[in-house]
């Protein structure tokens, strides 16, 4: 694992903007992409760097999860956040979203989903911030997991962290689609993303305990050949 700590914002996003560029710089390249606050900074220095960049034009963009019952227009769901911050922005056509519809009846659209992830095989990128509870997409955590694309429990820590992005009376899904951890391992490379004092000790636990367990769904990712961590110094403790 490489790991990269970040004096601030601004050097976090630069570093991570960079590194997800580079990696998809290339026809035919394939990326799944998260949501929440993490990944903003770096969408905004993604679009200024791919705004006048012709050389995304066959890249294949996929999304890690969505919440289940949600129409892709629906402003909480996940496909209208990433279209928001990042896929309006850059000169890509709508072929090229492959997006979970939170809409469609869930079994047909996990089954839909791994069809369209073995069409590529697998990702030249998965990018993926972190719950505080270790959760990894909508990865949460299990006494097992399940391999492909499925329908999650979304964990009582998760639905409070999420609430933030919620009104007062908006009711949130209980549910998720999200990947599952094979086509997350299966990718050739994976970024994960920390910032802020709220991710300081489930980086701690990750960097200190090399226990591999379910319960803690980002301790597989120990055995991932190319992961890269990125993180600020307000989510780094000096003490591991
Ligand atoms: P956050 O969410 O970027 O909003 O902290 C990360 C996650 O829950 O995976």
């Amino acid at each position: 694992m490489k790991l990269l700590v970040c004096e601030n914002i601004e050097e976090f996003s630069t570093v991570a903007a960079n590194l997800i560029y580079n990696s998809i710089h290339h026809s035919k390249a394939s990326v799944c992409l998260p949501t929440g606050s993490t990944p903003i900074p770096v969408y905004e220095k993604l679009v200024s760097m791919m705004q006048d960049d012709k050389a995304f034009a066959e890249v294949k963009f996929f999304n890690l999860d969505e919440y289940a019952g949600l129409e892709p227009t629906h402003h909480q769901s996940y496909a209208y956040f990433l279209n928001q911050h990042l896929y309006s922005h850059i000169p890509i056509r709508n072929e090229q979203l492959l997006l979970i519809n939170g809409a469609n009846d869930p079994q047909d659209e996990c089954k839909r989903y791994d069809t369209l992830i073995d069409e590529i095989s697998r990702f030249d990128v998965v990018v993926d911030g972190i719950g505080t509870n270790g959760h990894i997409a909508f990865n949460e955590p299990a006494d097992h997991f399940i391999p492909r694309t499925h329908i999650s429990e979304i964990s009582a820590t998760t639905l409070q962290a999420n609430r933030r992005f919620f009104k007062e009376n908006e009711i949130m899904p209980l549910q998720a689609i999200t990947l599952g951890f094979e086509d997350i391992m299966k990718a050739k490379k994976v970024i994960l993303l920390a910032t802020g004092p709220s991710k300081k000790e489930v980086i701690r636990r990750f960097l200190s305990e090399k226990k591999i367990t379910t319960q803690f769904p980002i301790s597989l990712l120990n055995m991932h050949p190319d992961l890269t961590l990125i993180v600020d110094s307000e989510a780094y403790s000096e003490s591991i």
